[in-house]
């Protein structure tokens, strides 16, 4: 079988520029609506608070949310007079919409050349993926060092990574997903690479501890079978949403990079995002609050 794209590109960029290549963090679940492009954004703007040089690619080539965020904010910033750093974004084509409804190895090559380029000129590569098994999905999971999951605490969501007796509630056996990353992972072995699988509940609220329990017992059965660590959870909350048109995230927050206030339930979603940073193993557990203290346009937050 010949060398999947990731491992010639990794051999040559040894060869050629003798350097660690970046890692690649891909956001995946089958699901729609989940909170892969939300998680995404977060992951690449706190990670350039930290030093990291990102790269994005959004390889949900219909829904683009991604890559919306990113033009958001590269028209927001500078007709704001703020200047906070910007991820270099790798896109497939002009009109992504309609690659995706072309020749599917068509999209995969402009998907493997993207992050080719993208891995040689970054730290931390950053892909967000479609709620749907695709082709270009299929390429994105291959090249995971690390596959970031977020699942609504439903078991709507969980049904498409593990199967679950209705009558015991027990779990049967791993589902559609689960088994994309179990292949991904078993190719990527074969070649000598790791796949670290984070599965997070996002949306998280409050009021439902019975079917909590439950879900719990079936993804920690799940996470056992399937060999996943269960992250730190995300709560439902506006701050994860409300800065969207500006192509922000609670990561900018800072009285220098504001549309909104700094407020408590803002600082405790950065000291969730926090949370999940340490959780993916991205910053060191001693880690100070996200952005503060960086230098980048983000002054401490008191
Ligand atoms: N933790 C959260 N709190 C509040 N809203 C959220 C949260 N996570 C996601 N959302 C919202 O849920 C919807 C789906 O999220 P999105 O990131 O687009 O999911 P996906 O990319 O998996 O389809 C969006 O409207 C998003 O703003
Ligand atoms: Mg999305």
């Amino acid at each position: 079988m010949d060398k999947p794209f990731w491992w010639r590109e990794r051999r040559r960029d040894e060869q050629r520029i003798r350097r660690p290549t970046a890692r690649v963090i891909v956001v995946g679940n089958e699901k729609g609506g989940a909170g892969k492009s939300t998680v995404a954004a977060l992951i690449a703007t706190a990670m350039m608070y930290r030093g990291s040089r990102v790269a994005v690619i959004d390889a949900d080539l219909r829904q683009q949310s991604l890559s919306r965020f990113l033009s958001n904010r590269r028209r927001w910033l500078p007709a704001a007079g703020v200047e906070a750093p910007v991820p270099m974004e790798y896109k497939l084509a002009d009109d992504t919409a309609a690659l995706a409804m072309g020749d599917p190895a068509r999209a995969v090559d402009c998907f493997e050349e993207a992050i080719g380029l993208a891995m040689a000129e970054s730290d931390l590569v950053v892909v967000d993926t479609p709620g749907a098994d695709t082709p270009v999905s299929r390429s994105a999971h291959l090249q995971a060092d690390l596959v970031v999951t977020p699942m609504n605490d439903s078991f709507v969501d969980f049904d498409v990574l593990g199967l679950i007796d209705p009558l015991s509630l027990e779990l049967v056996r791993p589902s559609l997903y689960t088994r994309v990353i179990q292949e991904a992972r078993a190719t990527r072995e074969s070649h000598g690479c790791e796949l670290d699988w984070v599965v997070l509940r996002n949306r998280i609220v409050g009021s439902d501890p019975r079917n909590r329990e439950r879900l719990t017992h079936g993804l920690e059965a799940l996470a056992r079978q399937a060999d996943f660590r269960i992250g730190p959870s995300l709560r439902e909350r506006v701050a994860y949403r409300e800065m969207f048109p500006f192509g922000l995230t609670i990561a900018d927050l800072s009285p220098g990079v504001r549309p909104a206030d700094i407020s408590a339930p803002r600082l405790a979603a950065r000291e969730e995002l926090r949370d999940l940073l340490i959780g993916l193993k991205l910053i060191p557990r001693l880690a100070p609050t996200v952005g503060v203290g960086d230098g980048v346009a983000v002054a401490p937050l008191a």
